[in-house]
């Protein structure tokens, strides 16, 4: 059986919650791993607990990102597994008149920039090792509607329209991409007061630990391209998405979108 023996994992978020259970687990399966998150303080003393080496930095600067992969390359060797985790919610501040600009960067900066810097460095160093497997953490709030926090699941849906769109391109370059897509787990973003308050109503949470072993199963299923579900009491699951209507245009029913590049790059002359 395929496991993480010997792999070498850049994690981002991970001073706490998921990215912190997923390290944790990582470790225990053999993985060598670093741990990248904006708290330094947290990050250092996570890491240290595992005997692994951490990085301070924020994943919304492309530069900052840049140096977490120069160094998983001069302390690992080299990068097989990224996970890209790092992320924020708007928590109380979600109505959207009261979302200010500083407020709104910040969010699409850490959740979608952050993981668009994080993919870029990704494929360009797993291209020189020969492929690997990149997982980002999206949310359930990705691919269903999310009320509570309407901008935090515009920043999720862009993850999972980048993990789906971007796995065809990467299949080349033996790289896989995936996303994870949990419900709601008891970590520090959702809260000790909102965990009680859920708990209250019967609402199941999900324990970090459950998240990391999705991520696991996500590198080694193989599959690229898929959001995987994770919900209480059931097995991360590759949701599947339903077909869009197609044109129905006579001798085009149903038909998919060629890809029209080809044509401005010369191949198809
Ligand atoms: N907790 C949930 O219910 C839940 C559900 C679905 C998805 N998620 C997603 O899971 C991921 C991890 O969340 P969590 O619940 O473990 O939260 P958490 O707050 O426990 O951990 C998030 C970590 O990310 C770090 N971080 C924040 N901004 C950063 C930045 N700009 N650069 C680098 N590090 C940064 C924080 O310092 C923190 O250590 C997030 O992407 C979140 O959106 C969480």
């Amino acid at each position: 059986m395929e496991t993480l023996t010997g792999r070498r994992a850049l994690i981002t978020g991970a001073a706490s919650g998921i990215g912190l259970a997923t390290a944790k687990k990582f470790v225990s399966e053999g993985a060598q791993v670093l741990l990248a998150d904006i708290d330094a303080s947290a990050v250092e003393s996570a890491a240290a607990k595992l005997g692994m080496e951490s990085i301070a930095g924020d994943v919304s600067d492309p530069e900052q990102v840049r140096g977490m992969f120069a160094q998983a390359d001069s302390s690992l060797g080299g990068i097989d597994i990224a996970y890209l985790n790092a992320g924020i919610t708007l928590g109380e501040q979600s109505d959207i008149e009261s979302v200010s600009n500083d407020l709104y960067r910040k969010i699409i900066g850490t959740n979608v920039d952050g993981v668009f810097f994080g993919v870029r460095e990704a494929v360009s160093a797993m291209r020189n090792s020969g492929g690997g497997s990149i997982v980002a953490t999206a949310s359930i709030a990705g691919i269903t509607s999310y009320p509570i926090d309407p901008v935090y699941s515009l920043t999720k849906h862009a993850v999972v329209g980048l993990v789906r769109s971007l796995a065809p391109q990467l299949e080349g370059k033996k790289i896989t991409i995936n996303c994870i897509c949990p419900g709601v787990v008891e970590t520090p973003m959702v809260g000790e007061a909102a965990a009680q308050f859920l708990k209250e109503s019967g609402f199941p949470l999900i324990q970090p630990d459950e998240i990391a072993k999705a991520v696991v199963a996500a590198v080694l299923d193989g599959s690229t391209g898929q959001a995987w579900v994770v919900q209480p009491g059931r097995e991360p699951l590759k949701y599947k998405f339903r077909g869009v209507p197609g044109p129905r245009v006579p001798g085009a029913e149903g038909m998919m979108l060629p890809d029209f590049r080809s044509r401005s790059r010369g191949e198809d002359s």
